[in-house]
């Protein structure tokens, strides 16, 4: 994430440092295995390491430095290993979330199943390539999930910070995985609600972008509970923002910026605020563009249907909704942040990191 304070980049680049030994020590490990398990830790090892925001770690670290953490003294290296730990938990979300969502390409590249898919294809092995694709990012999925726990149990935490931290971390993977569930559930049943888009989205994705890492650095410090409720009202409303920043690029983004394809949501049928927002504005003012909206959404739209569908979420509103709704929720984040006790550097890096989440481009 780009925030320029010399201590928020030097926990990033920490975070990196902390999963490059863990991830080497684990593929050491594996060569003693055998190499078709060999093969597929070297893969997460790359995935993990070749790209990505770093947003999860370098809220938890600022939460954890906002909460009196001493960057210099001893309990550090294992607060970098817990939010190294984050890294590893959004991998695994990120290469289940490409198979549930059918996304071929993450962060420039193609997605983790695909990946496989191909490797199987080149190799002409037997059975069916998509298959064993989908197979093995699932395991990988799934290692990088268990691997990320034993980061934080191995973690080096004082026993006093690691009984805070247990709870916050276990609340966090149940929430995201609640949220992917009723992603998948929305999309299914076809849901045009505005407010169950809001309800997946704070569980799916501002749950454990934002809120609980920042909880997780606060609970790390042994912050009070009048820090700890500030951070998670901040947290909750950044993510929340951060995942409409998301809809607007999975309809409007260069996949050559953001590394994922563009239109995929409308293809997927995914349920956003964006979408749930132009079909009511439709409803109530345009029916051929609601006709038209239901017929396209969730099937193989062509070019052409796909800046059909962007010039008609534009031309309702619906586009200028979220990005209000975007800047209504980040003012009062910061407006609670800038009441609540973190240290002022953190509160002003903590605003800026409020900003990169939600204005970027990729
Ligand atoms: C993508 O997260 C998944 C969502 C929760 C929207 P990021 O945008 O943080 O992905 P990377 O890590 O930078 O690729
Ligand atoms: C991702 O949500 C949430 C998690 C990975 C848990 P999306 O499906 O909306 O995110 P992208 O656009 O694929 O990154
Ligand atoms: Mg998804
Ligand atoms: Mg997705």
């Amino acid at each position: 994430m780009t925030v320029d304070h010399p201590e928020v980049t030097a926990g990033t680049a920490a975070v990196d440092a902390a999963l490059r030994t863990f991830l080497a020590e684990r593929r050491a490990g594996a060569a003693a295995i055998g190499e078709g398990y060999a093969t597929a830790v070297a893969d997460l090892e790359e995935y993990v390491l070749r790209g990505g925001k770093r947003v999860r770690p370098t809220f938890a670290w600022t939460g954890w430095l906002g909460a009196g953490g001493d960057p210099d003294g001893p309990t550090a290296p294992a607060v970098l290993r817990t939010c190294a730990a984050l890294e590893l938990l959004h991998a695994s979300a990120l290469i289940h979330d490409d198979i549930v969502d059918a996304s071929r390409t993450r962060r420039g590249f193609p997605s983790a199943h695909v990946a496989f898919a191909d490797r199987h294809r080149e190799r002409g092995w037997s059975g069916d390539p998509d298959a064993y694709g989908t197979g093995a990012a699932l395991l990988v999925g799934d290692l990088a999930l268990v691997w990320a726990d034993d980061l934080v149990r191995t973690s080096g935490l004082p026993a006093d910070a690691m009984t805070r931290v247990g709870p916050v971390w276990s609340a966090m993977r149940t929430e995201v995985l609640c949220g992917q569930l009723l992603d998948l559930a929305a999309e299914a049943r076809g849901d045009e609600s505005a407010d169950a888009a809001l309800l997946k989205d704070r569980y799916k994705t501002a749950s454990y972008t934002v809120e609980r890492p920042l909880h997780v650095g606060a609970a790390a410090a042994g912050a009070d509970q009048g820090l700890v409720a500030a951070y998670r009202a901040f947290g909750a409303d950044i993510g929340l923002a951060f995942q409409l920043r998301d809809d607007v690029l999975g309809v409007f983004g260069d996949p050559e910026v953001t590394g994922k394809p563009s239109g995929d949501d409308i293809r997927e049928g995914k349920r956003t605020v964006l979408l749930a927002t132009a079909l009511r504005r439709a409803d109530d003012r345009d029916p051929a563009a609601a006709r038209f909206l239901r017929s396209r959404i969730g099937t193989d739209v062509s070019e052409d249907d796909l800046d059909s569908v962007r010039a008609i979420l534009v031309g309702l509103g619906a586009v200028a909704y979220v990005e209000r709704e975007i800047t209504r929720r980040r003012d009062r984040a910061v407006a609670v942040l800038e009441r609540s006790a973190a240290t002022r550097p953190a509160r002003e890096r903590l605003a800026a990191m409020a900003l990169s989440a939600t204005q970027r481009s990729r």
